[in-house]
């Protein structure tokens, strides 16, 4: 299977996905993680890439494809994989069509997380997320068992600098005039599956897999 998870930020992709890859076997491709471990690493792409992300703001679609392109050609995206967070931009998604066409392969199914703007406020200012394994959780409504430590690997839990609310609200306003878009590209291919965001983390994950049933 090959799934892509849209949605705007703090929608819920990051905590589906991390449900998602471990009940189908799916690898993990997320943009935001590949960025924030590349600058932990000190690498200049992950440097360049802070930069923008720190802000809020997306980051250069040049880099965001190179760096999705060597990833998905690893014999481990081979068979199955799943797109947390990218295309996020139609040039993006045009991109990820080029390298998919080259791959010979092609999406299974685009999903997108619907959830209205006070909701999202709310999720992001809460968040927390391991420095060591990037599992996130929420203070209020996904607590770790012991606070501000990682209940799978016993990291070090942090709050995001893009998580602060000038920066929060940058990105929203941005998913509005560059995500969103991509919404109808994908339902023009007849791949878009929406999903009801707004409800329990449980009651999400199984209207997923009900719109997944039969596919592969
Ligand atoms: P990225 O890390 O992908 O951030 P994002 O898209 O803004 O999404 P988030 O990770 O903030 O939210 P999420 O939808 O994963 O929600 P989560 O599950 O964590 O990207 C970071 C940055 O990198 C971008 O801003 C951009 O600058 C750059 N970037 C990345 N990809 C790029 C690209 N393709 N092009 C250009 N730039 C790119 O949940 C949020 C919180 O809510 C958590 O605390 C969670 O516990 C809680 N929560 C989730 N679901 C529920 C629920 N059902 N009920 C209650 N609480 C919930
Ligand atoms: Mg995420």
């Amino acid at each position: 299977m090959k799934l892509l998870v849209m949605g705007p930020p703090g929608a819920g992709k990051g905590s589906q996905s991390q449900k998602l890859i471990a009940d189908y076997e799916l690898t993990h491709i997320s943009t935001g993680e590949m960025f924030r471990r590349s600058y932990e690493r000190g690498e200049e792409i992950g440097k360049k890439a802070m930069a923008y992300i720190n802000e809020g703001n997306l980051v250069d679609d040049d880099i965001t494809n190179e760096i999705v392109r060597k990833r998905l050609l690893k014999p481990d995206a081979a068979r199955c994989f799943l797109l947390d967070g990218y295309p996020r931009t139609v040039t993006q998604a045009e991109a990820l069509d080029d390298m998919l066409k080259e791959m010979s392969s092609s999406l299974t199914a685009v999903i997108n997380i619907v959830v209205d703007k006070d909701i999202i406020l709310e999720r992001m200012v809460g968040r927390r997320v391991c420095k060591s394994c990037g599992h996130t959780y929420h203070k209020t409504f996904k607590p770790p068992k012991v606070e501000g430590v990682c209940d799978q690997c016993g990291g070090t839990l942090y709050q995001r600098v893009d998580d602060q609310l000038e920066s929060v609200r940058n990105r929203l306003k941005i998913y509005e005039t560059k995500t969103k878009p991509i919404i109808d590209y994908y339902k023009g291919r007849g791949l878009l599956i929406n999903i009801n965001g707004m409800q329990s983390f449980e009651a999400v994950y199984k209207d997923i897999q009900k719109a997944l049933r039969g596919l592969r």
